[in-house]
C-alpha cells in the first residue's frame, strides 16, 4: 500500500515537472521567435540602407539607369562577365581613379581589379561556409575574412565605415544574409595592379 502511494506521488511529481516545463517553453518560444524576427527585420533594413545591392547585386538597365537585378540578389560579379582594365595614365588623361563595369561589380583602379564577391548563403560559391566571426572580423579589420595576415580588403568595399557597426547590427546583417536566396556564382579573385606608373625610371 505504502509502496503504491509513493508511486502515485512520483507520478504526480513527474506530471507537475512536465506541465511546468511545458508552460516555460510556451512562455519562451513566442518571445524568442519575436526576437529573431526583430533581428532579421533589422538586418534587412541595414542591408537595404547601407546599399549592399549597389555593389553586390548585378544590374539590369531600366530607363537608362542601372537597377539591381533582384533575381540574382547579392550574388556578386557574374561568372565570365568581362571587366574593365585600367592604366595609371587613366588618372592623368581621363581623370578616372577607377573604372566600373556595367554590373557595378568589377572595379579597376590603382589596386588592380576587385570583384564584388557572392555574399549569398551558397556553400560552394557564396559565404555559406563562412563563420560569423570571419564575416565580422573582415569588416572590422579590413583584412580578408579577418585573418591577421590576410590580404587587405580592396576598394570600393566601404569596410572602414561598416567596421563601426555595433555588435548587434553586425549580427543582424549576418543573420539576414543567411536568409537570402543562395545563388551559385563563382566570382574571380582580384587581379593584381598594373606595373609601375609611366615616367622616367631612376637612371634614365
Ligand atoms: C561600393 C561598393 C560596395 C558596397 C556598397 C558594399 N560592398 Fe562589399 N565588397 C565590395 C567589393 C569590391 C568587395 C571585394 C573586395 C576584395 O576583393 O578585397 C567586397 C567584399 C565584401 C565582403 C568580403 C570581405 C572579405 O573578408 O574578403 C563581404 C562579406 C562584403 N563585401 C559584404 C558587404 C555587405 C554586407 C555590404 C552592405 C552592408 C557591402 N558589402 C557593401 C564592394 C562593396
Amino acid at each position: 500500500m505504502r509502496h503504491r502511494s509513493r508511486l502515485v506521488y512520483l507520478a504526480f511529481g513527474g506530471l507537475c515537472v512536465a506541465v511546468c516545463c511545458g508552460f516555460a517553453l510556451l512562455a519562451l518560444s513566442p518571445a524568442s521567435a519575436q526576437r529573431s524576427e526583430d533581428v532579421l527585420a533589422r538586418g534587412e533594413y541595414l542591408v537595404t540602407i547601407l546599399g549592399c545591392d549597389d555593389c553586390h547585386t548585378p544590374k539590369k538597365m531600366v530607363d537608362g539607369q542601372p537597377m539591381p537585378d533582384m533575381t540574382l540578389r547579392l550574388s556578386g560579379h557574374p561568372e565570365g562577365a568581362p571587366h574593365p582594365t585600367w592604366t595609371p595614365r587613366d588618372v592623368m588623361e581621363r581623370h578616372a581613379l577607377f573604372l566600373g563595369d556595367p554590373n557595378m561589380t568589377a572595379w579597376a583602379g590603382p589596386w588592380g581589379v576587385s570583384f564584388s564577391p557572392n555574399i549569398t548563403p551558397d556553400e560552394e560559391t557564396g559565404i555559406g561556409e563562412w563563420t560569423e566571426e570571419a564575416f565580422v572580423q573582415g569588416l572590422r579589420t579590413g583584412k580578408h575574412q579577418g585573418q591577421p595576415n590576410g590580404r587587405p580588403i580592396l576598394p570600393p568595399m566601404p569596410w572602414q565605415g561598416y567596421g563601426k557597426l555595433t555588435d548587434g547590427d553586425m549580427h543582424a546583417i549576418w543573420e539576414y544574409l543567411r536568409t537570402v536566396d543562395a545563388v551559385s556564382n563563382t566570382v574571380p579573385s582580384p587581379v593584381p595592379p598594373p606595373g609601375p606608373p609611366p615616367g622616367p625610371r631612376p637612371g634614365e
